[in-house]
């Protein structure tokens, strides 16, 4: 039997076909960042227009991928929230057209807890309780998963996610969109220690803080005489390269920082890593070199399904779809949606 998943919260259409061991069979991701470049950032109204267009090219191509007709699918799995209201519309209201056509089984999936899930795709006997750490444009936390579908937040920012820090000081300094892969390149050829950022101090919260790097970065720029690249393209000083790199340690260094604490009180077994910001390559060398320091299993899924996909979607709401679950009736778009506590108590309840 196989399985189909739909994600559409942000700015990527994507699709994906897994079977009932949660086997990969295809995954397919339409993205849309040449469409946003030119603004710096995604524009809502652009996004979900963009995937009025691409949904069915997207499945269809998806299907394909795996060899399937719509007939070998036993039930979808679709993100219900967080995220731009007009764009998750989209995804949902396919898949819920799907579902009652095709008199098929539907279950909505918490974004956050398809990240987290990615982590299980290619290592699925990565032991719990696990510590995830959710790092994207959108969102950054620490995550204790005691089981599937059981999360407890052990940390979070308590300002910018470090993507969105990425993506803002790449801007300032007048280079491509979306910044954090273009600073996370240019890092490696300057000098992180050229340029001191203090540590942030977050009073004993349990917390992220990336709002003041930005800042820091700004002053930095300002007293080295650094100006934005008239270009994206044009070659960066020295000044900028160490900028930068200095910049990324900082980042890695905070989010290193809060996941050592959260072994310490929190001792998993396993570390996952996901997210966009997963990619960076810093922080990989590091999170690795942490749980090898700990003893601990790791599992940073490969780029392709650490950025957004629906593999990981359906990934986390298989176990629902293969326990008899229907949420048809009841499914909604949530652009606010928590994660853990009562709500995943209350979603993991049967509907049928
Ligand atoms: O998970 P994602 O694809 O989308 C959501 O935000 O949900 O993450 C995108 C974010 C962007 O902020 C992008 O700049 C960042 O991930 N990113 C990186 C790298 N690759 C992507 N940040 C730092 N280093 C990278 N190599
Ligand atoms: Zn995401």
């Amino acid at each position: 039997m196989l399985f189909l998943g739909i994600e559409s919260s942000c700015d990527d259409t994507c699709a994906a076909v897994l079977d009932d061991r949660g086997v990969v069979r295809s995954s397919v991701v339409s993205s849309q960042v040449r469409l946003h470049a030119p603004y710096g950032g995604v524009v809502p109204e652009i996004a979900a227009r963009h995937h009025l267009e691409a949904i069915g090219p997207v499945v269809a191509q998806a299907l394909a991928d795996a060899g399937a007709g719509l007939d070998a699918i036993g039930g979808i799995a679709v993100t219900r929230g967080p995220g731009l209201i007009g764009s998750l519309l989209v995804g949902l209201s396919y898949a819920r057209g799907l579902a009652l056509r095709r008199g098929l089984p539907v279950v909505g999936v918490n974004h956050l807890e398809g990240h987290i899930a990615s982590g299980w795709l290619e290592c699925p006997a990565l032991p719990y309780p696990a510590l995830a750490l959710v790092v994207s444009g959108g969102h950054t936390a620490l995550w204790r998963v005691a089981a599937p579908g059981s999360y407890v937040e052990a940390a979070r920012t308590r300002d910018d996610a470090a993507g969105e820090a990425f993506d803002k000081v790449a801007k300032m300094l007048g280079l491509a969109y979306p910044g954090g892969p273009v600073i996370d390149r240019l890092a490696e050829r300057g000098n992180p220690l050229a340029v001191a950022f203090g540590e942030v101090r977050t009073k004993g919260e349990a917390a992220f803080s990336f709002s003041g790097y930005k800042t820091a970065a700004r002053v930095h720029a300002e007293r080295l005489g650094i100006r934005p690249l008239d270009h994206p393209d044009d070659p960066p000083c020295s000044d900028l390269l160490d900028l930068v790199a200095a910049f990324r340690y900082a980042v890695v260094r905070e989010l290193v920082r809060r996941t050592r604490q959260a072994i310490e009180s929190e001792r998993p077994r396993a570390l996952v890593l996901a997210g966009g910001v997963a990619a960076n390559r810093l922080l990989r060398a590091e999170i690795t070199r942490l749980a090898d320091e700990r003893g601990l299993a790791l599992s940073i899924p490969p780029p392709r399904y650490c950025a957004d996909n629906a593999a990981m979607i359906l990934k986390a709401g298989l176990p629902r779809l293969l326990d008899g679950a229907d949420e048809l009736e009841t499914l909604d778009a949530t652009a606010y949606l928590p994660l853990g506590g009562p709500e995943s108590a209350h979603r993991s309840r049967r509907h049928r």
